[in-house]
């Protein structure tokens, strides 16, 4: 197997370890202790608001010692579709029915934006030492404006077309995303999911194909995963799941306890959520509908359909409608600082 490139010839940091970026379940407080503890912690930005990224980025420049990372969707967002919309909500009818809600008076929208050169205007006077990307990389202009503000540029590949693709437009290491992963599959050049391949058989043949550093995720839960990886030709890893149930997380109190049960032991490649396929364990919804139901619409117009349904089984603190992302190994889900979870990882660099 060829040697594969340092990370930290890239970015600076103690540990090869990245904390991965987990929209909607940490901000800035988990990607400080992560930093501190000597990885890389991340920014979700695909869900937040610009005033709420603007005040995330400001505590993470002021506050951060040594490199973090901010990470931004860059999907094409599709029109609206209203027949597509009606569908949807037809299939969703017999939830809207047990709620009490009118399916007519839910606002359809977007809830996830992509990386747009008006964010990049925010971004700019910050300049993150890392910006990662999820399904592909930016049109070129954009690209050409992070990498000239300094910043290392990463993004996910679940194929090694992908990797390759990545490496040719510029990515300065490729995230090699298993199948076991949590959260959305990175999946950007195709959509069918029998290309996708477990972390085992997907991290060795993108070390093989590339020559930029390769950061395995996907399943990696403790120091001998860690270890694991790094025998298969990883230059490094980033973990998600692992730190879901950290205190500095801001996952739900209904997320964690599934986290931390039975339930976990089934998770499934959904596109109920949003549109996309993500991974996160087997709920109602998921149950009744099926996890791929053709009827949903495309990225990322499936979430606010949704949203009341979300809210009204969790005030009766039930996660029928609840997206419970998470990867297929839950056993690093602990409630320990993420500076403690870090360390332990980190001994699988030893
Ligand atoms: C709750 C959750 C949210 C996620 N959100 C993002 C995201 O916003 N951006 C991104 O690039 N990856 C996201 N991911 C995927 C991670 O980057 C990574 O591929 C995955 O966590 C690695 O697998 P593991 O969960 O088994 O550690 C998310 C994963 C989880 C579990």
């Amino acid at each position: 197997m060829r040697q594969a490139p340092a990370l930290s010839s890239l970015i600076p940091i103690r540990h090869p370890l990245i904390q991965a970026p987990m929209a909607g379940a940490q901000g800035s407080a988990l990607a400080l202790a992560v930093c501190e503890a000597g990885g890389l912690g991340s920014l979700p930005a695909a869900m937040l608001s610009p005033e709420a990224l603007q005040a995330e980025l400001q505590v993470l420049h002021a506050q951060a010692r040594g490199p973090w990372n901010v990470n931004f969707f860059c999907h094409t967002p599709p029109g609206p579709d209203a027949m597509a919309e009606t569908r949807w909500r037809e299939a969703l009818r017999p939830f809207y029915a047990e709620a009490g809600i009118d399916p007519d008076t839910v606002p359809a929208g977007a809830g996830r934006l992509p990386f747009s050169h008006a964010l990049a205007d925010m971004v700019e006077p910050f300049a993150p030492p890392v910006v990662s990307f999820h399904f592909g990389l930016p049109a070129p202009d954009l690209l050409a404006r992070v990498k000239g503000w300094g910043s290392v540029v990463l993004s996910s590949a679940t194929t090694v077309q992908e990797a390759l693709w990545l490496q040719a437009h510029g990515a300065d290491a490729v995230i090699a995303q298993g199948l076991e992963a949590g959260g959305h599959r990175g999946m950007f050049l195709t959509a069918d999911l029998s290309t996708q391949l477990g972390s085992f058989a997907l991290l060795p043949q993108i070390a093989q194909a590339v020559d930029v550093p390769v950061v395995a995720a996907g399943g990696i839960a403790s120091a001998d995963g860690v270890r694991a990886a790094m025998a298969l030709g990883a230059a490094g890893v980033q973990v998600g799941t692992a730190y879901l149930c950290c205190p500095e997380a801001s996952t739900s109190a209904l997320h964690r306890q599934a986290l931390m049960s039975e339930a976990a032991r089934h998770t499934a490649l959904t596109t109920l959520f949003s549109g996309r396929p993500a991974r996160g364990i087997v709920n109602r919804l998921m149950e009744t509908l099926g996890p791929l139901h053709p009827a949903a619409p495309a990225f990322p117009l499936a979430t606010a359909a949704l949203a009341p349904l979300r809210s009204h089984f969790e005030a009766l603190g039930r996660t029928d409608c609840t997206p419970l992302w998470s990867g297929q190994n839950t056993s690093g889900c602990k409630l320990v600082p993420a500076a403690e979870l870090t360390a332990e990882l980190a001994l699988g660099f030893a």
